[in-house]
């Protein structure tokens, strides 16, 4: 299979990794020829790498590494297969380069696009033949996270959405179909385990060590909002959660929090500006803080607990929210938070397992606490809950 990459930025050069490692003959575009060395250069270390731990052998490494060639003619695309656009996020940008790509590949050629925010409908119709454009999604870094998000927007045939289904499970990754929706399955559902973290720190009831503990012991996720928050940089996650937002009609759930704008706004983004919710050394290790105590008395559980449940349960609230609304199915929710975002068990499943007279219960407390809208429990979790259904 031959396949175009256009744009070969951080997000382009790792799907090119993952299509050559699989086999198909890619080609690499992008118009700056410097983003084309950078991409080389970190295929060459990056393989190096897996030689050392054993993954590959010097043959597989010249094997990849020769499927892939570095293009910056928008033309040299034209025997494609498949291609997939990882240019900057720009609606109007985007779609110059997919009117002219168009003009160059074969009828049957499917144009991707691997977009965090724009919705694929609106990408589709820069095209003559816009049933054969199709939202790819991968996650950061590619090569190593599983999940890839296959979007349909409306004008996408039953049979390009199946072929791109078959060829994202040929590169060995696992496959969640998500309606054309804004954050589509995980950047929609992963939202209050920043938002409510923030929330529950703006409200003064615990600080950011304290929150990350909670959600680490008692959720085991792997990494505490704030220091996922740094990690992802607080430029980047505060302009996913506005955009969300927007694209939502301002639906208080999504709220941004001024804590974030504020820190994004001062250069605090975290790991890569070596200071954010926790400041870093100059290798991006987060340098502990030797004043915190952390302390087990009963009061102390009772807050961790507190704040565990309240994230817990207006993540799940979310995922049900969005099975409600057909976004996915239960099976893609829960994969698409356990394979893009390394959540330590589905949220469905996790609701299954808490009770789901648990969360309603929970989000009505909340929702009388606060008479926020924020809190409102999903008419599907209220419904199961009456007719005493569970997720699975
Ligand atoms: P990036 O900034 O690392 O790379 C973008 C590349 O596109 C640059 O090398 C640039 O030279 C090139 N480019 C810009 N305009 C071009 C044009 N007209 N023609 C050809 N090449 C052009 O960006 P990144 O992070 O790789 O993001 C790319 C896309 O992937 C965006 O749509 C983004 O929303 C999406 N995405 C990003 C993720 C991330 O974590 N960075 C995750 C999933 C999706």
């Amino acid at each position: 299979m031959n396949v175009g990459i256009i744009g070969g930025g951080t997000m382009g050069s790792g799907i090119a990794q993952v299509a050559a490692t699989s086999g198909c003959k890619v080609k690499l575009y992008d118009t700056n020829q410097a983003a084309l060395d950078k991409a080389k250069a970190s295929l060459e270390k990056i393989l190096l790498r897996l030689i050392e731990k054993g993954r590959i052998d010097s043959e597989e490494k010249n094997r990849i590494q020769a499927n892939i060639s570095y293009v910056n003619n928008l033309k040299d695309l034209a025997d494609s297969n498949l291609t997939i656009e990882a240019i900057i996020e720009n609606l109007n940008i985007k779609k110059k380069v997919f009117s002219e790509l168009e003009s160059y590949v074969a009828d049957d050629c499917i144009i991707a696009s691997n977009t965090s925010s724009l919705s694929i409908a609106s990408i589709a119709a820069s095209l003559s033949k816009p049933e054969r454009c199709v939202g790819i999604h991968f996650f950061n870094p590619a090569p190593l996270m599983k999940l890839v998000e296959v979007i349909p927007a409306i004008q996408t045939s039953k049979e390009v959405l199946e072929k791109a289904i078959q060829t994202i499970k040929d590169w060995k990754k696992v496959v969640a179909v998500a309606k054309d929706t804004p954050g589509f399955i995980v950047n929609r559902v992963a939202r209050p385990f920043y938002g409510e973290s923030l929330r529950i720190y703006e409200e003064g009831l615990a600080d950011f060590a304290t929150i990350d503990n909670s959600l680490k012991s008692l959720g085991h996720f792997r990494m505490g909002a704030f220091e996922l928050m740094d990690f992802i940089g607080n430029d980047v996650n505060y302009t996913v959660t506005e955009t969300v937002f927007t694209a939502f009609y301002f639906d208080p759930r999504y709220k941004p929090s001024f804590t974030q704008k504020r820190f994004s706004e001062a250069g605090y983004l975290g790991r890569k500006s070596g200071k954010g919710f926790y400041d870093y050394d100059a290798n991006g290790k987060k340098i502990e803080d030797s004043n915190v105590i952390q302390s087990d008395s009963e009061e102390s559980q009772k807050l961790a607990n507190q704040i565990f449940d309240r994230v817990l349960v207006m993540l799940i609230n979310e995922a049900a929210d969005a099975l409600f609304l057909n976004i996915a199915s239960a099976e893609d929710i829960d994969t698409a938070m356990t394979k893009g975002v390394n959540y330590p068990k589905g949220l469905l499943a996790w609701a299954d397992e808490k009770g789901i007279d648990w969360c309603v219960s929970k989000l009505d407390t909340l929702y009388n606490e606060y008479h926020e809208d924020r809190y409102r429990c999903s008419p599907l979790l209220r419904k199961m809950n009456k007719e005493n259904k569970t997720f699975f």
